[in-house]
């Protein structure tokens, strides 16, 4: 949650920020501002309620300083205005610092340093820092910056300048992160690495509990003791193109489209088919470990939630272990219990999640073993976690998820398979599925030429104020994610429930103004779902139905049909799913919304 960006170099500091937080826009757009570092030695700093294309209006034309800080923001203390914008700076516009995370001890520090007769100009909580800063300034940023963090409590990813140390920028970190950029002759900082790519591969991620100073001409990184940190610089895989639209009209219509693409990616290489099994080498387990597993527990939210629970049906059924997906929200304030050989997955596209993370170290702590599915490299639930797997999605950027959840699939498949083979599978059984698993990718593809077909719907059914999404078994967790992608992109009443379940209370909102979508893939559970559909048009419900090719008995039942190929029955999510991340799509459309950027939302996730 929130973008932060800091830039020292010969170069003029304000455009590479705003480019920066273009880049980093997904991660909250309601406010941005920059701080440039001029000069004539004073702070410049603009910021505004809007989009980083209103800051960008705002920004003089010349703004010199090649030192400085940006952000973009999505509040959670105080209400979206100009004022609350960051950078924040103290009275005497000394110190000027962008902050990611919450400061829980706000109110405290702010009453003592508003005893000493600081005063307070915004409502959110990161401003204290700016007061305590300037509070405790000594001459020396580093140090400063280490005294003030010393008695923050909560999470942060900050960066400050003061005006007594041109060209010196200081950063800290506890819970929010931050990857440094190392470029040529100029430094860089970010909250991710999508805003460094432009400017360097080279990038050193900062830990929990760590402080750096940069300046153009180098870094040094310590602990709040002063010892300092040697890690080795990674470079980054993304090339600029990812990051960009390449001629699609939003990052979520690429994304969708991407699909056949990120499966295979995520599934290139890991398949063996002389043992019709698959290869995790990131998981860090024996074969005795593995074959000594006696649950799967799934940790998650939103999408990737709704990934486990497809997952959980996959590994019950094929590899015969009992699985289960939670949200990880839930799973860490019920004081879980962790048994020996149970597995945890804490899957994130982003690895950021803090939700996901606090949940995966409170089972750490507990002794379990949490291994990691995750899409950006680098981030912080794959450096802490026991082992895992990068799904290789590329970057996914619009705010709805789409590929990074058939991308967690296949990682979640590729596991199911591996467990399957040690345990009931037979190697007939384990090539077949194999191969249905690699027919994916085309099938996808195949999925996505029908799209206009779907636009039409979309089109069709853009006005209802609400809508159903009901699936069974394999399905449901399906119905679950359309319904999430159609609120959170259109801000249509969505809700998603296993078909079964509507008779025991929501087909009380069955009427001819709410359609009713039914994923009925030709599966053992068939039959049950279109006597479901028969119910709600008995109410006078709409009906759409997505079902399997050749099922031509749903035109009869219901108003309209959408088909996809037929694959293997625990598959069938990879190709339902696509239909309606492009019904959600074209119906935000439609409705002219915000496509890649939905209001209230945010990409990443990193407060409770
Ligand atoms: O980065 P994560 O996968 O951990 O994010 C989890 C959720 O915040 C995310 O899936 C969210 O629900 C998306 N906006 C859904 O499209």
């Amino acid at each position: 949650m929130c973008g932060i960006i800091g830039y020292c170099g010969p170069k003029v500091a304000a455009p590479i920020l705003i480019e920066g937080l273009k880049r980093l826009e997904y991660r909250g757009y309601d406010s941005a501002g920059i701080s440039v570092l001029g000069p004539d030695g004073r702070h410049r700093i603009v910021k505004k309620k809007g989009k980083i294309l209103d800051l960008r209006k705002a920004v003089p034309a010349e703004l010199p300083g090649g030192t400085g800080i940006g952000h973009t923001r999505w509040a959670t203390h105080g209400e979206v205005s100009d004022r609350n914008a960051h950078p924040h700076t103290d009275a005497a516009a000394s110190v000027s610092i962008v902050h990611n995370g919450i400061i829980e001890n706000y109110s405290a520090l702010k009453q003592r340093l508003q005893g000493k007769g600081y005063i307070f100009v915004s409502e959110t909580d990161s401003e204290v820092i700016a007061h305590l800063l300037s509070d405790l300034y000594d001459g020396d940023l580093e140090r400063s910056v280490k005294h003030a963090v010393s008695l923050l409590k909560g999470t942060y990813g900050m960066l400050a300048m003061h005006v007594n140390e041109p060209g010196v920028i200081v950063g800290a970190r506890n819970g929010s992160p931050l990857v440094v950029g190392v470029g040529d002759g100029e430094m860089l900082i970010a909250s991710d690495v999508t805003a460094l790519v432009e400017h360097t591969k080279q990038v050193l991620y900062i830990e929990d509990g760590e402080v750096v100073r940069m300046t153009a001409d180098g870094h040094r990184t310590t602990d709040l003791r002063d010892k300092p940190i040697d890690r080795e610089l990674q470079v980054i895989g993304w090339q600029i193109e990812e990051i960009e639209k390449n001629g699609y009209d939003h990052y979520m219509q690429k994304e969708i489209f991407e699909q056949p693409e990120s499966i295979l990616r995520a599934i290139q290489g890991r398949l063996e088919p002389e043992n019709a099994t698959a290869h995790l080498g990131g998981l860090n387990m024996t074969s005795r470990e593995l074959l000594d597993i006696e649950r799967v527990k799934i940790i998650a939210a939103g999408t990737s939630y709704h990934a486990g629970l497809v997952a959980a049906y996959a590994l019950e059924s094929l590899a015969r272990v009992p699985a289960g997906s939670e949200l990880a929200s839930e799973l860490r304030y019920r004081n879980p219990i962790v048994e020996r050989n149970n597995v945890y997955f804490a899957v994130s596209q982003s690895g950021e999640t803090a939700d996901t993370l606090y949940a995966m170290r409170e089972l750490q702590r507990k002794g379990a073993r949490v291994l990691g599915i995750c899409n950006v490299v680098g981030s912080t639930i794959p450096r802490e976690s026991d082992g895992g797997v990068y799904i290789h999605s590329g970057p996914e950027i619009a705010v709805a998820s789409t590929k990074a959840f058939t991308s967690q699939l296949s990682a979640l498949y590729l596991f199911t398979l591996l467990l399957a083979r040690m345990r009931h599978m037979s190697y007939e059984a384990g090539l077949r599925f194999m191969h249905d698993l690699e027919r994916i990718p085309d099938l996808v593809q195949e999925v996505l030429t029908r799209t206009e077909h779907v636009q039409e719907l979309a089109k069709k059914y853009a006005q209802a104020k609400n809508f159903l999404f009901l699936g069974r078994g394999i399905n449901y967790p399906v119905a679950l994610e359309g319904a999430l992608k159609l609120k959170e992109i259109s801000y249509i009443h969505a809700e998603g429930y296993s078909a079964a379940e509507i008779k025991h209370g929501p087909i009380a909102l069955i009427n001819e103004e709410t359609p009713s979508l039914f994923i009925v893939p030709n599966d053992g559970l068939r039959d049950k779902v279109i006597s479901n559909m028969k119910e709600v048009k008995a109410r006078n419900g709409k009906v759409i139905a997505l079902g399997v090719d050749g099922d031509n008995e749903l035109a009869d039942i219901v108003d309209d049909v959408m088909f996809v190929p037929k694959t293997h029955e625990l598959l069938y999510p990879y190709l339902t799913v696509v239909p309606l991340q492009l019904f959600a799509y074209y119906t935000a459309l439609e409705l002219g919304r915000d496509v890649d950027q939905p209001r209230n939302l945010a990409k990443s996730v990193t407060v409770e």
